[in-house]
């Protein structure tokens, strides 16, 4: 290299060196919205900065709000420390991490700690989430109210339901508590939403769970959730039927939430209940080095997604599908909440662990031909 060359090199580095520099000065972080008093897992509780039962009891705030108290109290969060789904998987081994997103703040812990279960039988409650450093936070402030309201663009958005609706597994300690937080996804129903169609929504996640003054969210334990998002069709084609599952309503993958939620479709001969043919929608785990699980499964179904499965008759059936044409072929799409589909004797649940979504019963001859364009 020529010394010529190489002096300019210098140069260069050197005016490299002699630009500006950077801006040093800490660009101010955003303040951390209102209502964001943890990071996301529920490795902590939520400290909602108060001790007063007015603001602590849902009791105090159902004198004045009785409309929105009693759909929330019918709610899935209302229920999150009594239902019977997650008392039987909790019960026989409570771990303090769980109690973190079922009954969440500070003050129904320390009731639980000395045996007072009366704020925690509220579940996440109006406090879980409107009640931080000891005043209300909410999205608007309305101009009769008595509240000395913290304002908050962001509450209510999707990124505030993350906390408890988005997370991935913990490692836990020998007593249940989550040390750490890792790598792999336990229940990612916001990143869904936000890879599909309707990210864009103002409203987020109230689109379809309810709105300002409804506070029943429901989802998938509400019947007409459950039949607007699965919508099930089938046909004949030769010797085979076609069945076809779409997530028609939903704003994220199906199932979502729950590491244990998974769809059955299953058809099946009134005559031969043994042929059935079943199709599993869920994911599937394995212990992964280092705590947690990791999915090494996952056949859910995406906003708008549909799968479609060739069901072949004969298998159904030992003898001749055709023999009796007027025989019914029987369809059923169940959704399932928990890992058993069945209880166990042990395990009696007090409420159903499973929902029929469809079920059909259908002569072969009354089910539609196929239609030729598709494949
Ligand atoms: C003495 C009656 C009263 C009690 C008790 C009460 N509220 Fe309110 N609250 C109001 C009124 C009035 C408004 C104004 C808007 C409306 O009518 O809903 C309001 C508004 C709100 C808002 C909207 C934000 C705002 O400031 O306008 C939230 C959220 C709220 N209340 C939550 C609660 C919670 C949580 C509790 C219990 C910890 C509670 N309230 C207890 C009367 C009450
Ligand atoms: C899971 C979180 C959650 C729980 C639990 C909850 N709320 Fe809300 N609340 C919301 C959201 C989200 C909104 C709507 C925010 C927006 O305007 O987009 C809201 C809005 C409100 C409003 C304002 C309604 C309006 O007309 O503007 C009131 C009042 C309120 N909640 C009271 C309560 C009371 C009382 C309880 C307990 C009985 C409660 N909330 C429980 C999340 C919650
Ligand atoms: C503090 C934690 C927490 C926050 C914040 C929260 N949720 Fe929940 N949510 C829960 C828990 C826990 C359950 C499950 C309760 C149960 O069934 O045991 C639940 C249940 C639900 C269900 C019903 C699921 C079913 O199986 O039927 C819907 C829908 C839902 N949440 C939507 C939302 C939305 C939308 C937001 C944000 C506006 C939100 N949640 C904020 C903890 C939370
Ligand atoms: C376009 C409508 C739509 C949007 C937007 C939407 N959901 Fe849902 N969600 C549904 C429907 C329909 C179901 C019922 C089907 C099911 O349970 O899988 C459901 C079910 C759920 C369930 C219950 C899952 C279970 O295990 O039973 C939860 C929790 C939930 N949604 C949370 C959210 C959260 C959090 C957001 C925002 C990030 C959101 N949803 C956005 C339509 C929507
Ligand atoms: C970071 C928050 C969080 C933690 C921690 C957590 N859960 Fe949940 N859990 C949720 C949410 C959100 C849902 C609702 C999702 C859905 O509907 O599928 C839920 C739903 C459930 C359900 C289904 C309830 C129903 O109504 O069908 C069971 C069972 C459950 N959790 C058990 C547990 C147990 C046991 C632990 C501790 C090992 C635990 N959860 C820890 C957030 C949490």
């Amino acid at each position: 290299m020529s010394r010529g060359r190489l002096a300019v090199l210098v140069m260069a580095a050197a005016a490299t060196a002699c630009a500006p520099a950077p801006r040093r000065e800490a660009v101010p972080a955003a303040a951390p919205p209102a209502w964001q008093v943890r990071a996301r897992g529920g490795q902590v509780a939520i400290e909602t900065g108060t001790r007063d039962l007015a603001l602590n009891d849902a009791a105090a705030c159902r004198g004045c709000h009785v409309g929105i108290a009693d759909e929330w109290q019918h709610s899935r969060h209302g229920l999150a420390w009594t239902n019977g789904i997650f008392q039987r998987e909790y019960g026989p081994a409570p771990k303090p991490w769980c109690v973190n997103c079922h009954a969440p703040t500070t003050a129904q812990q320390e009731g639980l700690a000395i045996g007072d279960d009366r704020l925690a039988a509220q579940g996440v409650a109006c406090a879980t989430c409107h009640v931080r450093g000891g005043r209300l936070v909410a999205k608007a402030r309305a101009a009769g109210s008595p509240h000395d309201t913290v304002v908050d663009a962001s509450f209510g958005s999707p990124a505030f339901c993350a906390d408890c609706h988005d997370f991935t597994f913990p490692v836990l300690d020998g007593a249940g508590r989550a040390v750490a937080m890792t790598d792999h996804p336990m229940q990612s129903t916001v990143t869904s939403f936000n890879a599909g169609p309707y990210a864009r929504e103002p409203a987020g996640c109230l689109t379809c769970h309810g709105s300002r003054h409804d506070h029943a969210f429901p989802g998938g334990h509400a019947p007409d959730m459950l039949a607007g998002a699965f919508v099930v069709s089938w046909c004949r084609r030769a010797a085979a039927l076609e069945v076809e599952l779409t997530n028609a309503a939903a704003g994220h993958r199906i199932p979502t939430g729950d590491i244990h939620r998974h769809l059955l479709l299953r058809v099946w001969r009134s005559s031969a209940p043994a042929g059935v043919w079943e199709a599993f929608f869920g994911r599937r785990f394995e212990e992964a080095e280092g705590g947690g699980k990791r999915t090494v499964w996952d056949s859910g179904l995406d906003p708008g997604a549909s799968r479609r499965f060739p069901v072949d008759l004969a298998a159904l059936a030992d003898g001749d599908p055709e023999a009796d044409p007027a025989e019914p072929l029987n369809l059923e799409l169940t959704y399932v909440y928990i890992a058993d589909e069945f209880p166990r004797r042990d395990r009696i649940p007090s409420e159903p662990g499973t929902a029929s979504v469809v079920r059909w019963r259908e002569p072969l001859a009354a089910i539609p031909p196929c239609a030729p364009a598709s494949r």
